[in-house]
């Protein structure tokens, strides 16, 4: 058996890795399973966009090698995209990077960055693409557990001293996955201002970026002061338009930051599909027609996702952003034992809390991507396994009273 690399040790097991094996085994057992897993909806592309690939797919030229440049009118949409609906300026040549979805960006740009002996600050919990990368690096991760407490935010001064003098990169993502939490604008700030400070590369996962609710407008990091000197920012067209499996974001950043992880990528990949660009430019200028009703529809899955939830005995409350529910678990109660109990038995798939990490353990996570009437029936569902739960754990703890009362009388 050939030697695995130390590095490639490192790696967890990967959160989502098996449930697709096991949804595919309970539908073929005839079972109604109801996905809530995966930020992945089940709503249409923007029909610009499938019409743009159909004709794409007609010019041979779209079938070459795309290579780092890619599509120039894409890089050009993206950089208008970016002015006008954020007021930030690039370069669409040097300051933009096309990317095969964002969570390779997210992932190779560590290669670039980070060394043996270096550190990152990785949000636990979080999207599994920082800690990889930081870990394919061969650095080491400085776990921030994030917890409502600290609304789910990252401090930078809580760090010791001496892990900071080495930290290298800090990944943040607001709006956050898996917790639904928004970045106050002044906390932004701290953080750009430390970042200045100790030159410390801040990566930005902004996936999520327009998928506000309630009058909420998510920023860009390039909106806060000094960011432009050490950020990059990672964008995708796959919830905003409901394109995950076309594998399409981008990275923007100053020329020597972009330019870093386009250097990187040169060895790795030779650009996506032409088409897939094309297509994620028309959606890019259909977006004003697009992403209102689509940012509505998502509103009422979560409108309805807290009220069924809530009404099955799960407290929640109503994220601004995003497109989850980061519902907490009554104490004593495992997340990877009550998601695999509520899949197996009632058919319907969450994602434990500790898959996004140790620190996301005492919650699970409810995606907006199945209709408001299914939704219900899942939060139905899951209150009836909740209770299960909560009574055999009553029994558990009434097993051990008594077990440790016949202790006691015995050894006395
Ligand atoms: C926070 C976050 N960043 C990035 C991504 C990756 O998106 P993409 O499809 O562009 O790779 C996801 C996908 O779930 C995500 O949740």
């Amino acid at each position: 058996m050939p030697r695995f690399s130390d590095r490639y040790d490192t790696l967890p097991a990967y959160p989502l890795a098996h449930i697709p094996a096991r949804k595919r085994a309970l539908l073929a057992a005839g079972v109604d399973v109801i996905d809530l897993g995966a930020g992945d909806a089940d709503l249409p592309a923007p029909p610009e966009a499938i019409a743009a690939m159909h004709q794409a797919l007609d010019v041979p030229a779209m079938h070459r090698y795309g290579f780092g440049m890619g599509y120039v009118p894409f890089r050009e949409a993206i950089a208008r995209y970016m002015h006008e609906r954020f007021a930030v300026t690039v370069d669409p040549t040097t300051e933009v990077v096309p990317l095969i979805g964002s969570k390779e960006g997210l992932a190779h740009i560590a290669l670039a960055f980070l060394q043996p002996g270096d550190v990152a600050v990785v949000p636990d919990p979080a999207y599994g693409a920082y800690m990889g990368g930081t870990l394919l690096a061969s650095a080491e991760p400085y776990v921030v557990q994030l917890t409502a407490r600290n609304g789910f935010l990252v401090e930078l001064d809580d760090i010791p001293a001496d892990v900071l003098t080495r930290t290298r990169v800090v990944y943040l993502n607001y709006p956050n996955n898996p917790t639904g939490a928004t970045a106050p604008r002044e906390y932004l700030e701290r953080v750009v201002r430390r970042c200045v400070e100790r030159d410390i590369l801040l990566v930005y996962d902004n996936a999520y970026a327009e998928l506000g609710f309630d009058g909420y407008v998510p920023p860009s990091i390039f909106e806060i002061e000094g960011a432009r000197e050490v950020a990059i920012e990672f964008h995708s067209v796959s919830k905003t338009f409901n394109m995950t499996g076309w594998r399409c974001g981008w990275a923007v950043a100053r020329p020597e930051l972009a330019g870093a992880l386009a250097r990187v990528k040169n060895f790795i990949d030779t650009g996506s599909f032409l088409a897939v660009q094309v297509a994620a430019t028309a959606a890019l200028e259909a977006r004003h027609a697009f992403v209102p009703g689509n940012v509505a529809v998502f509103r009422e899955r979560r409108d309805a996702a807290v009220a069924a939830f809530a009404a099955a005995g799960f407290a929640c409350a109503a994220p601004q952003a995003a497109m989850y529910l980061w519902v907490p678990l009554p104490e004593g109660i495992v997340s990877a034992r009550f998601a695999d109990r509520l899949r197996e038995q009632e058919g319907v798939i969450v994602m434990p809390g500790s898959g996004f990490g140790q620190g996301g353990e005492g919650y699970f996570r409810v995606s907006f991507i199945e209709s408001p009437q299914r939704t219900a029936i899942a939060a139905e569902r899951a209150g009836r396994v909740l209770a299960q739960l909560q009574a055999e754990g009553e029994h558990e703890d009434e097993h051990q009273r008594l077990a440790t009362a016949n202790f006691v009388v015995a050894a006395s």
